[in-house]
């Protein structure tokens, strides 16, 4: 069970093989995650919907980040855990992005960092693979720009779109990321895409062509309150089951069914009878 690294990704663009890849945002789940053999964990900065309650990815800091990215680091020995770059922590300056992706590695225990962008985002992308950081691109709805792009839509319908998501995709090749998630992109550009890049793609509603595929985890078991985004199959319904259990608790408390006499814990009469 050797730990998945960036030579697993070169292998499997060259094998076919395809690569799996789910979130996480804590130590359970990583552990659930990486248990079931996916091949690569993102912390993803999804973290803000899935769990801390903003209705978009735009507030989360990067001490949120490096909060959760240690507690998946620590569950997990196989996967690559892969600590997504939160908003605005690789714009202001080279300087900024390399320390934020630093502490990813240093202070989280993260293998790579995962960052939104194309040729704009090329060079950073440069420096910091120079210091020994895998870098993974993310293209196509990239949700911390959701305010540019006017909401939660498919990306690279129209031929200038779709040539500047090439463009991007080659830019961001040549700084030399590993990888490249693909977000609500057509599915015969990400088979385009696919065919034309040497570094594996990974799909998310990107259809079955790319090199590999991520889902958020809660959507894929089904523990969102709202609705999920229609790429997201869903593997089960653990919201329906959570709800269920937590009702029955109420219940059974209420009625007095709860606790049961093999849930307490007994003492000797002799002791006791000295307390009366
Ligand atoms: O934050 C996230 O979960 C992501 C995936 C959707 C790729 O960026
Ligand atoms: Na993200």
């Amino acid at each position: 069970n050797q730990r998945v690294t960036t030579a697993y990704f070169r292998e499997a663009k060259n094998t076919g093989r395809k690569i799996t890849m789910l979130t996480a945002y804590d130590y359970p789940m990583a552990r659930m995650v990486d248990e079931a053999g996916i091949d690569a964990i993102l912390v993803g900065d999804s973290l803000g919907n899935a769990v801390l309650g903003y209705d978009s990815t735009i507030p989360v800091t990067m001490d949120d980040m490096i909060h959760h990215i240690k507690a998946v680091t620590r569950g997990v020995k196989r996967a690559m855990v892969i600590g997504d770059m939160p908003f605005m922590s690789y714009h202001i300056s080279r300087e900024e992005a390399l320390r934020n992706a630093g502490r990813i590695l240093q202070e989280g225990g993260a293998q790579a960092v995962k960052l939104e962008g194309g040729q704009e985002v090329a060079d950073t992308i440069r420096a910091m693979v120079s210091c020994g950081i895998p870098v993974m691109g993310h293209l196509g709805l990239t949700p911390q720009s959701i305010h540019q792009m006017g909401g939660y839509k498919v990306q690279g319908k129209d031929e200038a779109q779709a040539k500047k998501l090439l463009e991007d995709a080659r830019a961001i090749q040549e700084a030399g990321v590993f990888a490249i998630v693909l977000e609500c992109v057509p599915v015969p550009l990400a088979k385009l895409l696919t065919e034309t890049l040497e570094v594996c793609t990974i799909g998310i509603g990107a259809g079955p062509h790319c090199n590999g595929q991520v889902l958020v985890t809660h959507d894929l078991l089904g523990m969102f309150l709202g609705k999920s985004p229609k790429f997201a199959k869903r593997y089960a319904n653990l919201h329906e089951e959570i709800a269920r259990a937590l009702k029955a608790y109420r219940e059974e408390v209420q009625s007095g069914a709860f606790p049961g006499p093999e849930h307490g814990f007994d003492m000797s009469e002799e002791v006791l009878s000295k307390l009366y």
